[in-house]
């Protein structure tokens, strides 16, 4: 069991994988990495027509095994994954492991807590913000009409991943429609509650500035949680064929360690 394997340091804070990919892997180094994988995601994945897609999902599945092995000192054997009838993935064998991944354009995430969480990543990119019409609840679609040019594109990502990272969070997706809750919109999505339901709050990740991303989570509980960013390369991730490293013992070291780290608060906490 590694060193990161400690109650409090996984009580108290989330944590948050992230690589990012910005080339199409050989089709030879793709065959060999789905390996790590178990047959349901390896048929889920190569039913995946577009290679892209395939890819970030391969990634995807990647990251959250290293993720587990890392922080809680389990095997990739140990690593049974089911599916909720939503299409949410959760461990079967595992208690108080919460996660969930994301991806978007070159960034794959994934995040991990002890109570139910969610992620959303959006690439910021010209849309016709009129879909908020459509998506949005009433407030929101104020909020967005009152600001103008790149702002209002901005705003218009930061509330979709938000909306986004609650259905997630929640295991719904978009059974949810997103047009039944509202974030509040007050304090730009920073650190906010939904207006719904007050046991969940997003929180707005300046992490790319190319790109919005929100993490959802449960805070039932009344400690403000630690934010610890862990960021992964593709070559790391290769390494673990061209090295023939056994997925179990990358070191979190390797892991470019902890490169960031922000206390959440909830919104009345303020001082
Ligand atoms: C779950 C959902 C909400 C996420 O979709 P998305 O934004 O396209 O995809 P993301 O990259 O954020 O998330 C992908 C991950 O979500 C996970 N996921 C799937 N269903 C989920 C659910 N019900 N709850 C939580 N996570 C889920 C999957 O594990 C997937 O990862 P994988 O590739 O490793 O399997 C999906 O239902 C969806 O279809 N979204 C469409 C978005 C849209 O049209 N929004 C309009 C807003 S204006």
């Amino acid at each position: 069991m590694n060193s990161y394997s400690n109650n409090n340091y996984l009580k108290n804070s989330i944590k948050i994988f992230a690589v990012k990919i910005d080339q199409i892997i050989e089709s030879q180094q793709f065959d060999q990495l789905i390996k790590f994988l178990d047959k349901s995601e390896r048929t889920k994945i190569q039913g995946i027509k577009e290679a892209r897609d395939a890819q970030r999902s391969l990634f995807s599945r990647l990251l959250i095994r290293i993720a587990l092995i890392q922080l809680y000192g389990k095997t990739n054997e140990e690593l049974v994954f089911k599916t909720n009838q939503y299409g949410k993935i959760y461990l079967k064998n595992f208690e108080n492991v919460y996660f969930n991944t994301s991806h978007s354009d070159d960034w794959i995430v994934c995040c991990l807590d002890t109570n139910e969480i969610g992620i959303d990543i959006e690439r910021i990119r010209p849309i016709n913000v009129n879909i908020a019409k459509r998506f949005f609840s009433h407030d929101e679609y104020k909020y967005i009409e009152r600001t103008t040019g790149d702002e209002q594109i901005v705003s218009f990502f930061r509330i979709w991943t938000a909306k986004e990272s609650y259905v997630k969070a929640k295991g719904m997706g978009l059974s949810l429609a997103l047009n039944s809750f509202s974030i509040d919109v007050h304090d730009q999505i920073s650190k906010t509650y939904l207006l719904k339901d007050e046991n969940w709050e997003c929180c707005q990740l300046n992490f790319d500035e190319d790109y919005a991303m929100t993490i959802c989570f449960s805070n039932v509980s009344t400690i403000t949680k630690r934010l610890g960013i862990y960021y992964l390369s593709l070559d790391m991730i290769l390494d673990l064929i061209s090295k023939k490293l056994n997925i179990n013992e990358v070191a979190i070291s390797q892991v470019h360690k902890v490169s960031s780290w922000g206390i959440l608060k909830s919104p009345d906490s303020d001082s």
